[in-house]
Formats: C-alpha cells, sequence, structure tokens
C-alpha cells in the first residue's frame, strides 16, 4: 500500500470512529470529540486527496561513453546537453524568436566549421558575432556567451564535441566529428586539438 492510501485509510478510520461517537455515545465532552475528530479527518482526507508532486533537483543523466557507437549516439547525447547541463538554450533559440537576445542558432552547424564552433563555445570573446536584425549599425548582443569549458557550465571536450555534432545534424548537415576521436582524446587531452577532429569546409593548415 502507498504512503498516501495508508494515510487515507487511517483518515477514513478516524471519520468512522467520530461517527459512532456521535451516533451511539450520549455524553457531552465525547460527542465534541467526535465532532473535532470527524471535523479534522475531513480536512486530511481532503488534503490527501490533493495529488501530489515532489519537486525534486533533476535526476543527473550519466552516458555510458562506451555506448556511443555513431555520430547520430553523439549528436543524441549533444541534444541532451543542449537542453539541459550546456544551458544552450536559456540563451539562444533554434529558429527565429522575437525575444532572442543571442543568434539563432538554426542553420548553424551547416553556416559554420566545427572549428569555428568549438572556438565560439571555448574561446566566445576571440570572435564577437554581431546582431543585424536592426536597422543602423550592428550591435554587439546584449547577452554574453559564456566559456563552455569553464565553470560554471565546464562542459568537457566530449560533451562539446557532441554538442558540435547535434548543431551540425538538425542543421541537416553529415555530422563531421568522428566518435573515435572524441573517445580516444577527450577530456584526458584538454588541449585536443580541434583540427584533428575532421575539417569540415575550412582548410587545415598545410593543405
Ligand atoms: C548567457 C547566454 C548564452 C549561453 C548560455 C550560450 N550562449 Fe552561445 N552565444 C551567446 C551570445 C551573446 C553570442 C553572440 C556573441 C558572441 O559571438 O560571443 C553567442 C554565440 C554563439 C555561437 C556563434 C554564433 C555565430 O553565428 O557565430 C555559437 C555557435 C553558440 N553561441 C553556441 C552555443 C552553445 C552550443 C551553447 C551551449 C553549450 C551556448 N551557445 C550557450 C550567448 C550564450
Amino acid at each position: 500500500m502507498s504512503e498516501v492510501a495508508l494515510l487515507q485509510s487511517i483518515g477514513l478510520v478516524v471519520v468512522g470512529l467520530g461517527i459512532l461517537i456521535l451516533l451511539f455515545i450520549k455524553a457531552k465532552f465525547l460527542r465534541v470529540v467526535g465532532f473535532v475528530i470527524i471535523v479534522l479527518g475531513t480536512f486530511s482526507l481532503i488534503a490527501l486527496g490533493v495529488p501530489q508532486m515532489a519537486s525534486l533537483p533533476p535526476a543527473i543523466e550519466t552516458f555510458d561513453i562506451t555506448k556511443v557507437k555513431t555520430p547520430d549516439d553523439l549528436a543524441a547525447i549533444g541534444q541532451k546537453i543542449f537542453f539541459s547541463k550546456g544551458q544552450c538554450a536559456l540563451c539562444h533559440s533554434i529558429g527565429p524568436s522575437e525575444a532572442a537576445r543571442c543568434p539563432d542558432l538554426k542553420g548553424i552547424g551547416a553556416k559554420l566549421a566545427p572549428e569555428f564552433i568549438y572556438e565560439s563555445l571555448t574561446e566566445p570573446q576571440s570572435y564577437i558575432y554581431l546582431d543585424f536584425r536592426h536597422h543602423g549599425l550592428p550591435k554587439e548582443y546584449p547577452a554574453r556567451m559564456p566559456y563552455i569549458g569553464k565553470n560554471p557550465i565546464a562542459l568537457s571536450n566530449q560533451e562539446i564535441y557532441s554538442v558540435i555534432a547535434f548543431l551540425q545534424k538538425m542543421s541537416g548537415e553529415p555530422i563531421s566529428i568522428k566518435v573515435e576521436d572524441v573517445l580516444g582524446g577527450g577530456s584526458k587531452d584538454g588541449d585536443m586539438k580541434v583540427a584533428a577532429i575532421g575539417a569540415h569546409g575550412a582548410s587545415q593548415p598545410g593543405e
């Protein structure tokens, strides 16, 4: 029996007891007690009838990196990170939004090379993207792109590459992030070079 059901049956017993007292006992004081018991019992039954929702912090999802086999798996993880730990969706929209304080990321995976996206995430101040959506001179966006690899968001390299894979996938691009590269270097090697992650569009130095 669930906890609520147990409490409800106790409540019913209490109310029943009150009714019995009122029916069969003539002593005035006990009748008052019986009346009070009925009122209190009814109130607790009503309270227990209200659906309860425990407000717990969101469950932390962990990903078994060994289960990642295809770039699509990476993109699926990236999508979750985009909307949760990465907090990207707090600022960015995918598709036009009136209230956007930041660039719309729709099609970004097709527009930008993965190296550039990586830089946008980890060195956001090195190239500031401006807002051209109004008349006159372009302005800086009111919000600031956080350093995704540092606190408080602090995504690992593996997580960043998963997000890039997601951005490519939702732009209808073939995912150029290679699973082996992400699993191989990953978080152990902090400065894993992005150029090693399948150059896409952009030419690599020395080519
Ligand atoms: C606090 C708000 C905020 C959060 C959170 C945020 N961004 Fe940004 N982002 C911005 C702003 C503002 C810009 C534009 C200025 C700039 O380039 O630094 C930007 C720029 C970008 C760009 C470059 C866009 C372009 O067209 O060049 C990319 C890509 C990007 N963000 C992706 C992400 C991803 C992925 C995440 C989550 C891991 C994220 N952002 C989280 C505010 C944010």
